[in-house]
């Protein structure tokens, strides 16, 4: 996507990842405007980026998602990207019964969401003369992490919506991109300065300069063996690594 001159609404952009993009692009000019639930954040963002908005945002409520969408639409009629942000990741186990709250709250967050808050802008979209939908998915769309499960199969259920609302727009001026990150330090589960997750400001440099491409998939190089093991031989890794995870868990306190 063209990194400069757009109107951005990025979800979940009260911490992690989404602020972090939401300041890259509010630097590089762009009108943002963040969002999320907790508002003495999305004031604190916004006093520290002057020119930035924000619009209180509860993706897993459909009411919600339809007043942020009609007030982006009245009050930036120039929005032309949304960046499919906010995201939730319990943990849960796929050995034992399921947790049924925590998983529809897993869905309804991280899946539903963005699928709503898409449908919510589309036809707006269609009407920008460049727009584009960035969705943000997981390594773990393609390598399940299992203590995550359902976690996991939110994501991979967004890569594959995104795969398919690409195709549908592929003659409209509407892009349909992709993010996957690896495990990034943020609030997400634990900020714990793990050595194996990437730093968020890394993170983000090499998918701002990434993204200027017009590239479907967005993912750091870090990761690419593991975007490329899906297939008919695919558990060797995927077992692998949930076998290295039970030997060194994510640490959830400090
Ligand atoms: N960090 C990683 O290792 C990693 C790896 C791969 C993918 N991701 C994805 O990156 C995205 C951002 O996560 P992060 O790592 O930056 O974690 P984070 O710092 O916890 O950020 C999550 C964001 O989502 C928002 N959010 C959560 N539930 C929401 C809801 N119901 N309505 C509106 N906003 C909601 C939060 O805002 P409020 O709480 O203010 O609502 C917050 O701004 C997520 O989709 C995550 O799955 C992260």
């Amino acid at each position: 996507m063209q990194l400069t001159g757009n109107t951005i609404f990025i979800t979940g952009s009260t911490s992690g990842i989404g602020r972090a993009m939401a300041e890259a692009f509010h630097k590089l000019g762009n009108q943002v405007i963040i969002s999320g639930r907790r508002k003495p954040l999305l004031d604190e963002v916004t006093m520290a980026n002057p020119g930035m908005a924000a619009i209180e945002l509860d993706i897993s409520d459909p009411e919600s998602i339809e007043e942020a969408a009609e007030r982006l639409v009245t009050d930036f009629p120039k929005l032309n990207v949304l960046v499919n942000n906010a995201g939730i990741m319990p943990f849960d186990d796929p050995s034992a019964p399921l947790n049924d709250e925590i998983a529809q709250r897993i869905v309804t967050t991280n899946f539903l969401g963005p699928v709503r808050m898409s449908s919510a802008l589309i036809e707006h979209l269609k009407r920008q003369p460049r727009a584009t939908i960035l969705y943000n998915s997981s390594v773990l769309a393609y390598v399940p992490l299992a203590g995550n499960a359902v976690y996991s199969a939110s994501k991979a259920a967004i890569h594959s919506y995104a795969m398919s609302q690409r195709f549908m727009l592929r003659d409209t001026p509407v892009r349909v991109q992709e993010i996957a990150p690896p495990w990034v330090n943020t609030d997400l589960i634990y900020k714990g300065n793990d050595p194996r997750a990437m730093d968020l400001e890394d993170f983000i440099q090499e998918t701002m300069r990434k993204l200027s491409g017009d590239d479907e998939e967005i993912i750091v190089d870090a990761i690419l063996e593991v975007r490329a093991n899906p297939g008919a031989n695919e558990h060797a890794m995927v077992n692998a690594f949930n076998a290295d995870m039970i030997e060194n868990p994510i640490p959830v306190t400090a």
